[in-house]
């Protein structure tokens, strides 16, 4: 039995459960994988107790990222430029390494679901924010032609514009000029506003003919940008996608087995209609 769980708050509303035992299932794998409520102060103790009851990693949702990724030993590249972590990976020697798979979710959703190709693009990120900041790294390390970062608070996009520099063409811009950038092949959203029924106020000149919107929100979260899209006529994606892809990278750095993602997202959406 591998012993798994995901730490959040809240946490009940989580289909990493359900993915995880979808995976386990592709390899006759026997998994214990359990939605654990946690805050800040009981973090830390509930996964050591995780970890020394024989559990295999852990995965982190808001708004624990941060302390996950201040909990380990070490840390894989990504985690640490965005100084959050999604994935723990329990080691026998006691040792805790902290991953952020988000990234590679996202891009591997592009990628298998769509025939959107990243490398070349001028890539429109909304929000500055973590979710913003856990997949900026691996976007970059797929050779986008630049990454332009909005944000209602301008300050927080310049950080993050300081912080990814050295790793390939991004660049801050406000919001009142993007109007004037050229046109984008790719919009993300990487704001919280879905989760208050809102959609960043987007337009449908800002992408070129063929263009994508992707919301890196699933379920209602989605809608008003959906919605918003349908009105405008912008092909939209939304991020179940990306949520099933981060679980996979998650899933093989627990157990070694690549699961088929594909497989997965069609059982969840399946369920959802
Ligand atoms: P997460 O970890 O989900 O990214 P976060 O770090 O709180 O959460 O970031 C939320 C993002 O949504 C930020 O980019 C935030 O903009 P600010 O940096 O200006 O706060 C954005 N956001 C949240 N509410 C917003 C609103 N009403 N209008 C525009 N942007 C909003």
């Amino acid at each position: 039995m591998i012993k798994l769980a995901v730490f959040g708050k809240p946490v009940v509303q989580s289909l990493s459960p359900r993915i995880h035992n979808l995976f386990a299932k592709q390899f006759g794998l026997d998994i214990d994988y359990q939605a654990i409520e946690a805050t800040a102060e009981t973090f830390p103790d509930q996964v050591t107790e995780l970890s020394a009851n024989g559990g295999r990693g852990c995965n982190i949702t808001a708004p624990l990222k941060r302390n996950a990724w201040q909990l380990a030993d070490r840390s894989s590249d990504s985690a640490e430029r965005a100084q959050a972590a999604n994935t723990l990976v329990f080691h026998s020697s006691g040792e805790r390494h902290a991953y952020n798979t988000d990234g590679q979710g996202l891009v591997n959703d592009l990628n298998s679901r769509t025939d959107f190709q990243l490398s070349g693009a001028r890539i429109c990120l909304v929000g500055a924010g973590g979710a913003a900041a856990g997949v900026l790294g691996t976007m970059l390390q797929s050779g986008p032609d630049c990454i332009v970062i909005i944000n209602r608070t301008a300050e927080r996009a310049a950080g993050l514009e300081k912080a990814y520099s050295d790793l390939g063409p991004i660049r801050s811009c406000r919001p009142e000029e993007i109007g004037s950038e050229p046109a984008f092949d790719l919009i993300v959203n990487a704001t919280s506003l879905g989760h208050r029924g809102l959609a960043p106020e987007l337009s449908c000149s800002w992408l070129k003919p063929g263009g994508l919107c992707y919301d890196m929100n699933y379920g209602q979260a989605a809608e008003p940008l959906r919605r918003l899209c349908e009105k405008a006529g912008i092909p939209y994606s939304d991020g179940l996608g990306m949520l099933v892809g981060q679980a996979a990278v998650s899933f093989q750095l627990w157990t070694e087995r690549s699961p088929d993602s594909g497989v997965v997202l069609k059982q969840l959406r399946h369920s959802f209609c």
